[in-house]
């Protein structure tokens, strides 16, 4: 795809993000769920497992931003949660710069 100029179309914006609010930032975007953003950049920080919305090996909470999620399931992010920030990094797509802590549910936690 090209702009006007013949030059090749800039990407929608894209944001800093971070795992721990001292983390090493790296970019995201809209369109790009933060776990697959921090894979690409080669950051770690935040378990990997599933991708898909299912293990909740990625739970997160989020410290600051702004930002969609995605279908994911709620055996690890309670409605409650979600309100509270917590949610999965495969399912969360950044709408803003945003800080991020891994906070994985401990083995026998209660659901
Ligand atoms: S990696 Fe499995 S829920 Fe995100």
């Amino acid at each position: 795809m090209t702009n006007g100029d013949g030059g090749l179309a800039v990407r929608a914006r894209n944001f800093q993000l971070r795992i721990g609010v001292d983390g090493t930032p790296f970019a995201g975007w809209p369109d790009r769920d933060l776990l697959a953003a921090m894979e690409a950049a080669g950051a770690k920080g935040v378990g990997v497992g599933c991708r898909g919305g299912g293990c909740g090996r990625c739970r997160v909470r989020v410290v600051s931003g702004e930002y969609t999620t995605g279908k994911m399931t709620r055996n690890h992010v309670s409605v409650e949660e979600e309100k509270n920030g917590y949610g999965l990094a495969c399912r969360i797509y950044p709408r803003s710069d945003l800080v991020v802590i891994w906070e994985p549910l401990q083995p026998g936690t209660p659901r």
